[in-house]
């Protein structure tokens, strides 16, 4: 650890204070451990409650071994000493702020070089205050001149008005619009985030009173689109502060540019028995089965863009913090491993499905959102010298992602047939079996259930294994990002419609089909008594994706598809006290364990109406085919007269 100059942020506008730190044997003892940059956001800007979030930090460094874990691991699990106050343990070792490893990074040659060439120099981090209140003037410039970018009309509604594009609410969205209200997370007095679920009669939320990444998403999307931008504003810089900085080998910390799955606002003793107020976030280090939150920073990009789009406030996106993040999650994601794929390589459960469901290597659902993410940062990144080389970087990883999931990840009769005729073993360039999949992994079930019209794509692609099982939020983002072909996007919606029993059923939509038994529930699962067949992530029905299947419905033109999908759903989930999650095979009951009042379920909802009811608005969130992307092939087989490029000989079927 050395000693330097470590910044404080407060909120409400307060300068910022640099705070000298001594240094201190106890530090040091700590640092040994990986003395680490994570963010306890505060939002005072008093010394003293500084200086007390580094005493408790000092506290539970030196008494680690005996409160929280193992010597040598570091688990950032917020803990409690004896005393009255919240210690985080060892939470010193996240706190992003009080490191120096800012500066180490930002002079990361690696960094430097591949992506920020010559631009961050300018010191990005922490330097611009929260200016949460410019949030109001931006938007009453956008109401003045009427109208933005793309023609767009947006307008700050009065929230107290039960008006939905001049037309009356119903019961129904009435009592939506109070429950997501009530699910509004304040800090510092400014709504930052909602609630994953907000059931008064719970007694064991677990962690669904903090604020997720993921579950915000739809939520943002409701309040954007009623005119209300400022939550989303101060969600996007508030989590911006908690994105992890310093890249960390192991010992369960999260990689630079991660950001995290969830925060929670929590209250801070300070000396003079006063509290303050400190975001803490949590990167996967406190969830069940310590699973790393892959997809946050994708929608982190996804919802910046649709923030500029929606609101007209494009000044968040260009300012220097901002774009720094984006380059840090882009770093994270675009960064040389042993994997030679251009999907990315993660762990199981890292996006929506965040427990054990078989869906390590490259699942559809994390390759869609970063097609998407990358499209949204290649559209956002203020072009200078510095940021050149990293659009090119992300232009090609476009291009060979799209080639790659197009071409392999497909299936329709025409191509389980060819599979099923597959040769195996074939050793060239040439090989048209390529990751050697044995025709007898084609489950029975598909062999039935594959439409004559219509496909999809398929879950994961492994050697010699793919996943046939069907990924509702991987094929329906696949159709909005244009991930997809057009008449791959076309054929999705087909075979929704073909298979409309399966995948809505009585309430939609089916995370995933078909649900894992057996022996395969067994080893698959670890025999996950919440993952049982049909129920939670294993075939389990998600209100919230109806508004991402709305999307992708207005998107290719297919606007009845989601008014039935929508009028399922409106049936039954006020009733329902809008469930989680729902069960069995078609989704009849309320799910087994599935927490009532969950916030994406009432916003997913109220997007959904609302898309359907501002088409403009809805068409600047989906995008449509990027022709020069289908050009672009930097893949050095090119040149070589040994080897030839698979891409170029596959490129008229992709542009089909
Ligand atoms: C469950 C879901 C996850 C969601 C979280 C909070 O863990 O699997 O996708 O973000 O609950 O609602």
């Amino acid at each position: 650890m050395k000693p330097g100059c470590r910044i404080f942020l407060p909120c409400n506008n307060a300068p910022f204070f640099v705070v000298p730190f001594p240094e201190s044997s106890k530090f040091s003892v700590c640092s040994d451990f990986l003395f680490r940059a994570r963010k306890l956001h505060t939002c005072s800007s008093r010394f003293s409650g500084f200086r007390n979030i580094f005493n408790n930090v000092q506290r539970s460094c030196s008494s680690r071994n005996r409160n929280c874990g193992r010597s040598g691991i570091l688990l950032n699990t917020p803990c409690r000493d004896s005393g009255p106050h919240f210690v985080t343990c060892c939470a010193a070792s996240n706190i992003r702020d009080l490191s120096t490893s800012v500066e180490t990074h930002l002079n990361d040659k690696n960094f430097e070089r591949i992506y920020v060439h010559g631009g961050l120099n300018a010191k990005p981090l922490a330097v611009e205050k929260i200016d949460l209140d410019s949030n109001a003037t931006i938007n009453e410039d956008v109401i003045k001149s009427g109208n933005l970018e793309n023609g767009v009309p947006f307008e700050r509604l009065d929230e107290t008005k039960s008006v939905r594009a001049g037309k009356e609410e119903s019961e129904v969205e009435k009592e939506a619009w109070r429950l997501l209200r009530n699910a509004i997370v304040t800090y510092c007095g400014s709504p930052v985030g909602t609630l994953a679920a907000n059931d008064p009669n719970d007694k064991l939320p677990l962690n669904y009173d903090q604020v997720f990444i993921r579950d915000f998403v739809p939520s943002a999307f409701a309040f954007m689109l009623k005119g209300e931008g400022e939550i989303v504003r101060n969600f996007l810089l508030h989590t911006l502060q908690l994105q992890s900085w310093e890249k960390t080998v192991d010992c369960y910390s999260p990689g630079q540019g991660l950001m995290p799955a969830s925060f929670k606002v929590r209250s801070v003793a300070l000396d003079d028995n006063k509290f303050e107020e400190v975001l803490d976030p949590d990167f996967g280090e406190s969830a069940i089965g310590r699973v790393a939150p892959v997809d946050s920073g994708l929608w982190w990009i996804i919802l910046l863009r649709a923030y500029g789009k929606l609101t007209g406030d494009y000044a968040l996106q260009e300012r220097v913090d901002v774009q720094t993040g984006i380059k840090l999650i882009l770093n994270l994601c675009l960064s040389d491993g042993f994997d030679m794929f251009p999907s990315l390589l993660v762990t199981d459960g890292s996006c929506m499905i965040d427990r054990r469901m078989g869906i390590h290597g490259h699942p559809l659902e994390i390759q869609a959102l970063f097609y998407s993410a990358l499209r949204c940062a290649r559209e956002m990144l203020t072009s200078d010298d510095g940021s050149k080389t990293l659009v090119r970087a992300v232009s090609n990883r476009l291009s060979a992602l799209s080639f790659h999931i197009r071409e392999y990840y497909w299936v329709d009769l025409k191509k389980i047939n060819e599979i099923y005729r597959y040769k195996t073993e074939e050793y060239s360039m040439e090989a048209t079996n390529k990751f050697n999949i044995y025709p007898e992994q084609i489950p029975h079930w598909l062999m039935h259930w594959i439409p004559e019209t219509g496909g999809y794509l398929i879950g994961n692609l492994q050697p010699a294994h793919m996943d046939f099982r069907f990924f509702t939020l991987g094929n329906l983002w696949s159709i909005v990002s244009s991930l997809g072909t057009p008449k791959q996007n076309e054929a999705i919606l087909n075979l929704i419609e073909a298979k409309w029993d399966d995948l809505i059923g009585q309430m939609p939509l089916k995370i995933c089909f078909p649900a894992l038994e057996s022996e395969e529930w067994q080893i698959i699962t670890g025999s996950d008594p919440k993952n049982t067949p049909w129920s939670y992530h294993n075939g389990g029905s998600w209100p919230t994706l109806l508004w991402q299947f709305t999307l992708a419905c207005m998107k290719m033109g297919r606007i009845e598809l989601a008014k039935e999908a929508i009028a399922l759903a409106e049936k039954r989930l006020q009733t329902d006290q809008w469930p989680e999650y729902y069960d069995t095979r078609n989704g009849k009951f309320i799910g087994k364990q599935a927490r009532l009042y969950q916030t994406w379920s009432i916003a997913g909802y109220l997007t959904s109406k609302m898309l359907l009811d501002n088409p403009e608005m809805a068409s600047v969130l989906f995008w449509e085919e990027d022709y020069d992307l289908l050009e672009t092939c930097v893949c050095a087989l090119s040149n070589s007269s040994r080897k030839k490029c698979s891409r170029r000989l596959a490129k008229s079927q992709i542009l089909v």
